[in-house]
């Protein structure tokens, strides 16, 4: 596998990375996971411009831009034969002698980029997950994509435990996002989700969505809503670059409507296999029909 570091694409085993990467000491950086659909680049535009965004607001200036990065990542496809699966990209503040401050100028960000081979969640997205609640303790800036994950981490190993595939964050009784994912609910027609500020990261799937719901006249309301409030939702869905848009059918152990993945769930799941490359989006509607449950 060839990966990408600081301008050379290299076989992964040469490769150097260094113990005082502020990344690896200090969690010091960002990045972007792009999904890879049929060996093309699905919304990379968006994705690279809110790593741009995410390295300006912890003060970092990326050394190349949005039309270098999707280059990079389209060398990286390519390289790796990459049909199905994402593209991770990270950047974090450089190496350094351990210390919190910033470094000096003249330390340059250290950029790596790889390719993950994996398949749609088909039978997710068919069948829908469990999610379990957990109280979000992490810091105020969830807008940031940053390397700092522990939060999310503690809150999805509780869920994966609960037998769930996402945790549900709270904070202050109101639902927030998921461990790794947007959250949204369906209530009387209405499409429900948190306004995008910093409790939240504004997804690029969660955008998505959006401009598919505003295609289809669904009306949508973005603001916080209840724990109470979302299982009494007729439907609820979580989305991410990899989960796509993924139905949830319990919460907490509580069905969400009758416990199975709702019509408008399924119709914006449909419409969003239409915007993708032809030919994934033609495999995923016959699987649908040989199942005998095409919606
Ligand atoms: N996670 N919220 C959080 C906390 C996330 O970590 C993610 C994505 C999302 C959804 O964002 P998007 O639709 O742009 O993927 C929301 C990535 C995929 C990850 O960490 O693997």
């Amino acid at each position: 596998m060839k990966c990408f570091k600081d301008g050379e694409f290299l076989a992964i085993e040469e490769v150097k990375l260094s113990v005082d990467d502020r990344g690896y000491v200090f969690g010091d950086g960002v990045y972007e996971v792009i999904k890879v659909y049929d060996g093309v680049l699905f919304t990379a535009q968006e994705h690279l411009e809110r790593l741009i965004e995410s390295a300006a607001k912890i003060r970092m200036v990326l050394p190349y831009t949005v039309e270098q990065l999707i280059e990079i990542a389209e060398q990286l496809v390519q390289q790796n034969n990459l049909t199905v699966g994402h593209i991770y990209l990270q950047v974090t503040r450089g190496v350094a002698p351990r210390a919190h401050q910033f470094p000096n100028e003249f330390v340059s960000p250290v950029v790596i980029g790889y390719t993950v081979e994996n398949p749609r969640p088909f039978a997710q997205l068919e069948m829908g997950a469990a999610m379990k609640s957990v109280e979000d303790m992490r810091w105020l800036r969830c807008d940031i994509k940053s390397l700092n994950l522990l939060g999310n981490v503690l809150a999805k190993q509780e869920a994966v435990e609960s037998n769930c595939q996402e945790a549900l964050f709270v904070r202050d009784g109101l639902v927030r996002e998921g461990s790794a994912s947007n959250v949204f609910g369906i209530k009387d027609g209405v499409l429900h989700t948190h306004p995008a500020n910093h409790f939240i990261l504004n997804g690029i799937t969660r955008r998505v969505v959006l401009q598919l719901a505003s295609e289809l006249s669904i009306p949508v309301k973005e603001k916080e809503f209840t724990l109470t409030e979302a299982l009494e939702m007729d439907e609820f869905f979580f989305t991410s670059t990899n989960a796509e848009i993924t139905p949830v059918v319990t919460i907490d152990r509580q069905l969400i409507g009758e416990g199975v993945p709702g019509p408008l769930t399924r119709k914006l799941q449909k419409a969003f296999d239409a915007q993708l490359p032809m030919l994934l989006a033609a495999g995923h509607a016959d699987e649908r029909n040989a199942n005998g449950s095409a919606s």
